[in-house]
């Protein structure tokens, strides 16, 4: 089932029949397969909570201001090149010295598709870092590179970073679909959220793109029982490097 409508997005997100589809609990320990086993991006219930719960504790240890003005400054000193600096940062707030592993670990963190290289630069990154801490700097990685680059490409209709970030999250959101099967049925169910994030009954002329608009309720970050824990960590990596860039 497709789900194009903010209402309906909003009431299957908020609703503990629909869980995010299982993934594979038998990968050996260490690999990919198994720390997607092990996140709570893809768990349901009391693991779920659990394992939400450790990163937002990890995440209230970051102060979003600071991880801004370090991704300005670091933007501004390798003179413009912004690919990757989201990642430095949050790893260097994290503590973890080397980040460049996360790249191959997230390609296939969201899709399952594993490979000797991902298992490399996973064992990589547990050899640093806790479990938490890998989370954050692999759901971080792919998303807020993603709303950089599509910021970007409406930098010229506005001069306010914060408008053009909140519009382009609703207008060109770098996640394009969230999943979840149907406790009840088994049948899948995708969440098509650059079509909930411009109904008509929602948003006025949703086609335009309009930094004007502010804040606007899209759903880019998720809603209800599992939103995204760092809307604010998110904007201020993102707000960071595009002050160090327009
Ligand atoms: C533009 C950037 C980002 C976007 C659009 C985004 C969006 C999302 C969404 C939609 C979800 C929920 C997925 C679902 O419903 O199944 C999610 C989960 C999550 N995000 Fe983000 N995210 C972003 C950046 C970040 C950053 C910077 C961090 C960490 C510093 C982060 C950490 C997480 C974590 C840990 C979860 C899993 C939460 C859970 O399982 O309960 N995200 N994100």
């Amino acid at each position: 089932m497709l789900i194009t409508r903010h209402a309906e997005a909003r009431t299957v997100l908020d609703d503990p029949r629909y869980v995010p589809p299982p993934v594979p609990q038998d990968g050996r320990e260490g690999t990919l397969a198994w720390l997607r086993a092990h996140v709570s991006r893809f768990s349901t219930g009391d693991p779920h909570d659990r394992r939400r719960r450790a990163v937002v504790e990890r995440l209230a240890s970051l102060d979003p201001a600071e991880l801004r003005s370090a991704a300005r400054a670091m933007t501004l000193e390798r003179g413009g090149e912004w690919r990757r600096v989201p990642t430095e940062v949050l790893g260097a707030a994290l503590g973890v010295k080397d980040t460049a592993a996360v790249p191959v670990a997230a390609s296939g963190y969201l899709s399952g598709e594993g490979s000797p290289e991902a298992d490399a630069a996973v064992a990589t990154l547990l050899d640093q870092a806790d479990l938490p801490t890998v989370t954050l700097l692999l759901q971080a990685y792919a998303a807020t590179e993603g709303l950089i680059e599509n910021t970007l490409k409406h930098a010229a209709t506005s001069v306010d970073v914060e408008a053009l970030l909140h519009e382009t999250l609703r207008h060109d959101p770098p996640l394009k679909a969230s999943r979840r099967l149907d406790t009840r049925t088994g049948d899948e169910v995708t969440i098509d959220l650059v079509a909930a994030n411009r109904d008509p009954g929602v948003f006025a002329d949703p086609d335009r793109f309009d930094p004007s608009r502010g804040r606007t309720p899209h759903l880019t970050f998720g809603y209800g029982i599992r939103p995204c824990p760092a809307p604010d960590h998110a904007l201020a990596l993102a707000a960071g490097v595009l002050e160090g860039l327009l």
